[in-house]
């Protein structure tokens, strides 16, 4: 029977090879921890990463439009008459349509919003003197948009897929139970497929948002466990005759 290769059988510098691409995956991975939690945090009005931010990612928030809730809430008080707010909301559930902006929104807005909601006023808010400015904030938010997942799901699929095969290619040389070493090597694949076609299923339906946590928790915990294990018998493990190996 073929003897396989472990770890014990490479020479310095595949070693020092390996050991390398491994730190410095663990580093691109922590990297990658820092900007999903900056990117994603608060999204839904709370700090800290939670699963409303990933919902509100992928599906969007639903319930109602920016301008919507700025005239129910923080800018009720600038509304001269509940009329105009009903009028307003009227507009933006009849879908938003241009002919409406200008014949019933743009005077309201004139008279109550455009001192502050305009260029001219010189605030980094949103800009109601035209119909382009408006529809910034009186569209339905349903998420990032297909176009955007498809983009971000072929770069996370080439790129997540080559880095778990260049872990998984050194990993191989592990010592270990086969169905254990099997299982540890399968799971980054599962868990990239699960995590990117629940991207997809979360703008479909929130609940999905809880999958791309758990395969990413997956994703996370199979390569750590690979990388701690391949590092530890690159250096520590001694060969079968119980020799150390440096
Ligand atoms: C006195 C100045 C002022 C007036 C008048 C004013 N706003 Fe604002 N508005 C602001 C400022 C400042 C912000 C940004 C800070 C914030 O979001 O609370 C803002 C934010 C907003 C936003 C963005 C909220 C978001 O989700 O980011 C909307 C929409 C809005 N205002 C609508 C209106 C409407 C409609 C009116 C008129 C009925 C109005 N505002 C009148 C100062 C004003």
């Amino acid at each position: 029977m073929m003897v396989s290769r472990r770890f014990y059988d490479c020479p310095l510098s595949e070693t020092l090879l390996y050991t390398a691409f491994l730190l410095l995956m663990s580093i691109g991975y922590l990297m990658a921890l820092v900007y999903l939690y900056t990117s994603h945090e608060g999204h839904d009005g709370k700090p800290g990463l939670s699963i409303e931010d990933i919902v509100d990612t992928y599906y969007g928030n639903r319930s109602g439009t920016r301008l919507e809730a700025a005239v129910r809430g923080p800018m009720a008080g600038y509304v001269q008459q509940d009329e105009d707010r009903y009028e307003i909301i009227a507009w933006l559930k009849s879908g938003a349509p241009e002919a409406g902006y200008r014949a019933t929104v743009r005077p309201i807005v004139e008279r109550s919003c455009l001192q502050c909601h305009s260029p001219a006023s010189g605030l980094k808010i949103p800009d109601l003197s035209t119909y382009a400015g408006i529809k910034t904030v009186a569209d339905v938010d349903t998420g990032e948009s297909l176009h955007t997942l498809m983009k971000l799901s072929h770069i996370h699929l080439f790129g997540i897929g080559l880095v778990a095969l260049g872990i998984g290619l050194i990993f191989r040389l592990a010592a270990l139970p086969p169905w254990l070493k099997a299982t540890l090597m399968v799971v980054p694949f599962a868990a990239i497929f699960a995590d990117i076609l629940a991207w997809f299923l979360t703008k479909w339906d929130p609940f999905y948002a809880y999958t791309v946590v758990i395969a990413g928790v997956l994703l996370g915990l199979a390569w750590a466990v690979q990388i701690a294990i391949s590092l530890y018998q690159l250096w520590f493990m001694r060969t079968p005759e119980g020799n150390a190996h440096y």
